[in-house]
């Protein structure tokens, strides 16, 4: 068994405090939103690893498909000694990364959700001797602080989760990847591209109805943690392709006309009928808008894998 630690870097009331505050802005907006980090609890965790698993959510596979091809490249390219992985969730598609860093000496897993840290990490911990795995809760959209580790550090963000950023957001945020960098480390990119928009909608509205529990998570997650009185099934879960956006949004519709309390804020919240609470987006790319979007960061693209039927990237940037 390796070495396993837990890091909290944000005080569990830090957690609290950009809760009230992202509710508040977004409840009171117009259009009304809410940021997609606040599914992730145990729950949302779990809804998210049955997704993975849907026959209408092909990203996992997709991307599944080129670590399994390319794995051997990545390492090579890389020779990473420290892997860090931001949103790592059940870690399970990073597995075929381990297999292939041969001389990676520590894996750091980052994210906000501690019962998917610790659920994977104790299981890579105790699978991998020799491998110390360093999980730190963390919010990969606020300044980061990466523990003193071997390099070169390859960072790896998978699952096309770069997309559930706005643009703006998506730009600060590779500029910070790109500051934790040292000449010698990589940023590998996981992307979903652009493609038929029926393949995309039925990728977040899925028969089963299992993405619809994981959008209406985010008011059971508001429910309990600022004591509100969000029904549910009082709203219907929606997807939509935004095709000048080139993003896909999921929104929450109220069925009815109806007031939420949320107690903790001392906020009535009105909703009219068929109003809708945006909860996600997550934009789809096309190469050269990567390529774009990384040399804006000071970033060089310096290879593009997609699978056999080109509908998810991996981009490989290694800094000079
Ligand atoms: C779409 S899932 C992808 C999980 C996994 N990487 C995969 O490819 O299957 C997004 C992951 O990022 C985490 N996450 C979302 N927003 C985050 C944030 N702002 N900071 C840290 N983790 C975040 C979630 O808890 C979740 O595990």
């Amino acid at each position: 068994m390796s070495p396993f630690r837990l890091t909290r870097t944000l005080p569990e009331d830090a957690t609290d405090a950009a809760l009230r505050s992202d509710v508040r802005t977004g409840l009171t907006g117009t259009p009304k939103w809410l940021p997609p980090k606040w599914f992730y609890d145990a729950r949302g965790s779990e809804l998210f690893e049955r997704i993975t698993t849907l026959p209408e959510y092909y990203p996992t596979r997709a991307e599944r498909e080129i670590l399994v091809g390319r794995a051997g490249e990545i390492a090579a390219a890389t020779g990473a000694r420290t892997l860090v992985e931001l949103g790592s969730g059940s870690s399970e598609k990073t597995r075929f990364l381990l297999d292939a860093l041969t001389g990676l000496r520590v894996y750091v897993p980052v994210d906000v959700s501690e019962s998917a840290l610790t659920g994977a990490g104790r299981a890579l911990a105790a699978e991998r001797p020799g491998l110390s795995v360093h999980a730190l809760i963390a919010d990969f959209t606020a300044a980061l602080e990466l523990p003193d580790t071997p390099g070169p550090r390859l960072l790896a963000f998978l699952g096309g989760t770069i997309g559930n950023l706005l643009p703006g957001e998506r730009a600060a945020f590779l500029a910070s990847v790109r500051a934790l960098l040292a000449p010698g480390d990589a940023l590998l990119l996981g992307t979903d591209l652009v493609k038929d928009e029926e393949v995309l909608v039925r990728a977040y509205d899925d028969a089963a109805g299992v993405t619809a529990a994981f959008d209406k998570n985010v008011l059971a997650v508001v429910n309990r943690e600022l004591d509100a009185d969000f029904v549910p099934d009082a709203f219907d879960h929606v997807a939509l392709w935004d095709a000048g956006k080139e993003w896909i949004e999921m929104r929450l519709r109220s069925r009815t006309a109806q007031t939420v309390k949320v107690k903790a804020l001392d906020l009535a919240v009105e909703f009219a009928a068929g109003e809708e609470l945006r909860t996600e987006v997550s934009a789809k790319f096309r190469k050269e808008g990567v390529r774009g979007e990384l040399a804006a960061a000071g970033l060089d693209l310096a290879h593009w894998w997609t699978d056999r039927e080109g509908r998810f990237a991996l981009s490989l940037s290694v800094v000079r």
